[in-house]
């Protein structure tokens, strides 16, 4: 049987094909959003794995769930308007709902922890600004780019699709921003593995930043790679 991903697959091809890679790539730290044009192969050896192995992994998770993601939303191929509002509905919400409260957890476990966890005083700072540029970010999307991006759908013109391409490169800026951020936040949190004196807080905290990440790393990923593709071409 042929395998679907060879090591020149592009690392978003891989996730847009089998979108439960993501997570796997994920666990790799192999950052599908912000180098979706890298070989996989490349990605796979710039982490030190074994190129076989992590192929491997690849394909028979693309085999097990080839029945299940055929029914799956395919993005690529779906209307820009549609895509856009399943953007704002299971992503943007998502980060509504959930910002404030990890503000709440970490400005706890922060006044709690701080002495003898001191790293929670960059937690708590990154964390704050992160917050501060994801409403900003999304707020701009959902009331001026999304919306000249549907005008332009209705009725493209070069000058549109120029204004366009500006606010995009904008916001892929941005997306590179908050990507570095989660780098920077994993990185100081040990893999966002709470301490052995941890409270629930402290610890659902710690399982909540991972969510926001791989929430994020989705929400960026059809951004990234294939709203703004559509688009702009
Ligand atoms: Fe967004
Ligand atoms: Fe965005």
């Amino acid at each position: 049987m042929k395998s679907v991903f060879d090591p020149t697959v592009e690392t978003r091809e891989v996730v847009m094909k089998c979108p439960r890679a993501g997570d796997l790539l994920k666990n790799y730290r192999i950052d599908y959003v912000r180098n979706g044009s890298q070989p996989i192969g490349e990605a796979i050896k710039e982490q030190n794995l074994n190129s076989g192995d992590v192929m491997n992994e690849l394909n028979i998770l693309y085999e097990k769930n080839k029945d299940h993601q055929r029914g799956m939303t395919k993005w690529e191929k779906q209307k820009v308007n549609a895509l856009i509002q399943y953007i704002i509905d299971a992503h943007h919400s998502y980060l509504y709902m959930v910002l404030p409260k990890l503000q709440d957890m970490i400005t706890n476990i922060f006044n709690k922890y701080v002495g003898t966890h001191p790293e929670l005083s960059h937690v708590h700072y990154l964390f704050s600004i992160l917050k501060i540029e994801l409403e900003q970010h999304i707020l701009i999307e959902e009331e001026l780019i999304f919306p000249k991006i549907l005008a332009y759908e209705k009725k493209p013109t070069l000058n549109a699709l120029i204004d366009i391409k500006e606010f995009v490169d904008d916001l892929k800026r941005e997306h590179e921003h908050i990507g570095q951020f989660l780098k920077d936040l994993r990185e100081l949190t040990n893999d966002y593995k709470a301490p052995e004196d941890a409270c629930d807080t402290y610890r659902l905290a710690y399982v909540k930043l991972d969510e926001l990440e791989s929430d994020l790393f989705q929400h960026l990923h059809l951004e990234n790679n294939v709203l703004f593709p559509r688009v702009i071409g």
